[in-house]
């Protein structure tokens, strides 16, 4: 008889066998594991299509139970024992979202030994603890996921690690973090002064729990280990990031950045050279026609380039309990989908297989080679001519120089674009040039990022 071969084959679409539950296990449930309710909540039948099976919420750890009660709702347990969810025997994934390092890393360390995969958005834990981690996470053979650590809504950890396996990274650099380009938007765009556009990001809960750590420059270092690491296949090495914040920057530079054309954003920036990597994060100008100028507000924006691909840029929100809700639960939905598999087959954690990795030199500040501002209080207007010949006598290739627009009360300002030069050669021009007779007061010196090649 005949048979339509057609007709005999299983439907394409058929439903597969039930599979059970992701059982999920939460540390902490402040502002990132609240959204993360919220919208596993919201979004359950998209997020298990995706999945292929449902992410469930076994047990909550917080400080604050009646808090925390109202957030999770029936038939999840809480407990105040963070040991408890990384241990418990119901449990397939713990999701980190406590922050700090101390606890955290225990937690962290507990969960793996007891073959649990772990899901964090914790920057600071990996940048500080990331080797041990990672290290421990192969050894017991579980996955470590760490999107919403980085630019939280971005998939930028996906895209060097994934979609950008083809290349060689030769930089990857950007505004990412969310609290200090928010400050940065309010006072050059509605004149805030910083401690109330300050408490204002604090309010919206994009700052950390300390905000030493974003105004100083500190999270965002955190966040650039983890994407040098991915994009040049080379340990988290945080330790040897150069940091330096928005505190000391002062509103002046910020006016005479705009009177030459650029705007100051605070940029973490890795790249490799020849005799190793530049790991490094500060205030820095940027032409205000390039599109990583109008990256404001708390949004983040970050340029890879790379030798096949060429340059690419992600934009998107850089801090807030929804946004890094998305990463963490796109992050519960790889590890549905690879829990059960062999380790070998999963993505590496860092982009490399570990002996592929290399302890690329990180180069010190001194060899960092860019364009400069620098800006130069004078007695008297006239002086700018001394001021560019000093330099050019010192080996620095000014390429532009003019006088900053008359402030009243205000001597008058040199300022000056230079071409680029080492670090250790501009040093030592404005140490020579700061006893110069004709310099009044101290000068500043700022990064020119032109991210074009
Ligand atoms: N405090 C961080 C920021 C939160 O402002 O970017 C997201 O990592």
């Amino acid at each position: 008889m005949y048979r339509d071969p057609v007709q005999s084959l299983q439907p394409l679409y058929s439903r597969p066998a039930p599979t059970r539950p992701l059982r999920v296990g939460m540390i902490g449930i402040g502002t990132v594991g609240a959204g993360t309710f919220r919208v596993l909540a919201r979004n359950r039948a998209d997020i298990a299509g995706r999945a292929g099976r449902e992410i469930e919420m076994v047990i909550v750890s917080a400080r604050n139970l009646s808090r925390a009660a109202g957030i999770v709702g029936k038939g999840v347990e809480l407990t105040d024992d963070p040991l408890r969810v990384a241990t418990h025997p119901d449990v397939d994934v713990v999701v980190e979202v406590a922050g700090g390092t101390g606890p955290a890393r225990d937690w962290v360390l507990a969960a793996i030994a007891h073959g649990k995969h772990v899901v964090t958005a914790n920057k600071a834990l990996l940048a500080l603890h990331g080797a041990e981690i990672f290290a421990s996470a192969r050894q017991h053979g579980v996955a470590v996921a760490y999107e919403g650590a980085v630019a939280v809504s971005i998939p930028i950890i996906k895209a060097l690690r994934e979609g950008l396996t083809a290349n060689r990274i030769e930089w990857v650099a950007g505004i990412i973090n969310g609290t200090t380009n928010f400050i940065l938007s309010k006072m050059r765009d509605e004149g805030l002064d910083f401690a109330a556009a300050l408490a204002q990001a604090q309010a919206l809960g994009y700052a950390e729990a300390d905000p030493s750590f974003d105004i100083e420059g500190i999270d965002a270092a955190h966040k650039l280990t983890l994407l040098a690491a991915n994009a040049f296949g080379m340990p988290v090495r945080f330790a040897d990031v150069q940091v330096e914040g928005i505190t000391s920057l002062q509103g002046l530079d910020v006016a005479c950045a705009e009177q030459l054309g650029f705007r100051i954003k605070l940029l973490g920036v890795a790249r490799r050279q020849a005799d190793g990597v530049e790991l490094r994060v500060q205030p820095a100008l940027v032409p205000a026609t390039h599109l990583m100028a109008h990256v404001n507000g708390s949004m983040n924006g970050i340029m890879v380039k790379a030798d096949a691909a060429g340059v690419t840029m992600y934009y998107g929100a850089g801090a807030g309990s929804e946004p890094t809700a998305s990463a963490v639960i796109a992050d519960l939905v790889d590890v549905a989908r690879l829990d059960g598999t062999h380790a070998a087959q999963r993505v590496p954690h860092l982009g490399f297989h570990v002996h592929a990795m290399s302890a690329l030199p990180v180069l010190p500040r001194a060899a960092v080679c860019t364009p400069h501002y620098l800006r130069v209080p004078v007695h008297a207007a006239k002086q700018i001519k001394a001021v560019a010949a000093w330099l050019a006598g010192q080996h620095v290739p000014v390429r532009q120089v003019r006088p900053a627009a008359e402030r009243p009360g205000m001597s008058p300002q040199v300022l000056v674009l230079t071409d680029a030069v080492v670090q250790a050669t501009v040093d030592l021009a404005v140490r020579t040039l700061q006893a110069h007779p004709a310099v009044a007061g101290a000068v500043t010196t700022l990064r020119v990022e032109e991210l074009a090649d």
